[in-house]
């Protein structure tokens, strides 16, 4: 059986590290078929826009999609390309995974196994209230938090416990002083809970989350959050493992969903062949469990791992010397 996917290739290393995943998931015999799409920059050059109607349609009826990174023209009035197809799609579940690699220069080479599971579409990035006064004095921000959109996210990481077996949902709020965004999420979130008693749920304010966080990160489980805070605490758990490099993202929802890595464009690298391909890669991983290709998934994964532990042609980022196609073929060999 073949399984087709939207494959953006993205903007800036989008390319380099795009075309190192296919290679390494061509080598596994997957069955996927690749519909490429433009978004970002390259689109805007080659269709006059960012996110054209058949990169859309694309994922509409592929309902899968895996996409590099994409530059959003900053100053020229242009929304964010990746908040637009969280809209667009209602990709309300922003998965990011964090995992102690080895050889990673970490401050936790082991212990950390987290998942914070961020609301994608509600809180302060909807932009919904943005105003700036005409003086430019004044700015203000409305946050929309709805018990709905709570209640599936948190609903979502309390199933996905009990999909991967993982024992605790920590619940990260600020209620305390947001009372009623914050309020009404962990409000939700408590009579969600209820419903599963087989998995230990806690509260932490996210101030101290972030503290605990760094001191004895091994203590999470499953982190549930609102949107601005899923967005601080996973680049935070990011860098807890290993850095940007090594950080994918699964954006779903009920009709589609969009496998990425978390890092951007890196503008700064790009052309040059060094961009560590590994955060897409397991974010092709995250993408094959959502397929129900959860063997195959972990085999991805162990794989990268064993490439890691023989500090095999690793990327600069890592301390090696490799290239981001040296870095690929190392992992497809060991497939
Ligand atoms: P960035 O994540 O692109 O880069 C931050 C730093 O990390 C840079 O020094 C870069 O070289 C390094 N880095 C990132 N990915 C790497 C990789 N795979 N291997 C080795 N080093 C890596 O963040 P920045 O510079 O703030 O943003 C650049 C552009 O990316 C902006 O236009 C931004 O809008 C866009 N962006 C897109 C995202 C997406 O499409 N999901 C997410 C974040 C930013
Ligand atoms: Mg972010």
């Amino acid at each position: 059986m073949t399984t087709t996917i939207t494959v953006i290739r993205g903007d800036g290393i989008g390319p380099e590290i795009m075309d190192a995943t296919l290679h390494v998931l061509d080598s596994m015999n997957l069955g996927l078929q690749y519909e490429f799409a433009d978004a970002g920059m390259v689109a805007l050059e080659k269709h006059g826009e960012l996110l054209p109607a058949a990169t859309m349609d694309s994922i509409r009826k592929n309902r899968i999609a895996l996409k590099s990174p994409l530059t959003t023209p900053v100053g020229e009035g242009f929304s964010s390309i990746n908040v637009e197809l969280r809209k667009r799609f209602d990709l309300y579940a922003n998965v990011r995974p964090a995992k102690s690699f080895p050889n990673t220069k970490s401050r936790f080479p082991s212990g950390v196994d987290l998942i914070t599971v961020r609301e994608n579409t509600e809180g302060a990035y909807i932009g919904e209230g943005q105003q700036l006064s005409e003086d430019g004095e004044t700015a203000v921000l409305t946050q929309k938090v709805t018990r709905r959109g709570s209640e599936r996210i948190v609903r979502y990481a309390f199933e996905l416990a009990r999909k991967t077996g993982r024992r605790k949902v920590t619940v990260v709020h600020k209620a305390n002083i947001l009372k009623s965004t914050s309020g009404l999420f962990l409000k939700t979130a408590r009579a969600v809970a209820a419903e599963y008693p087989d998995i230990q749920c806690n509260e932490m304010i996210v101030d101290n989350t972030c503290m605990q966080l760094v001191m004895k990160p091994e203590q999470f489980d499953i982190i549930v959050t609102t949107n601005l805070f899923g967005d601080i605490i996973s680049d935070l758990c990011a860098g807890l493992v290993g850095g940007l490099g090594l950080a994918p993202g699964a954006n779903i929802g009920t009709d589609a969903a969009i496998f990425e890595a978390v890092h951007g464009s890196a503008p700064d690298i790009a052309g040059k062949g060094i961009a560590n391909p590994c955060a897409l890669l397991l974010g092709a991983a995250q993408m094959l469990d959502h397929l129900g290709m959860s063997e195959k998934a972990e085999r991805l994964r162990a794989a990268i791992i064993a490439t890691l532990e023989a500090k095999d042609t690793l990327t600069p980022d890592l301390g090696g010397e490799g290239t981001t196609m040296s870095f690929a073929k190392a992992i497809a060999s060991r497939l």
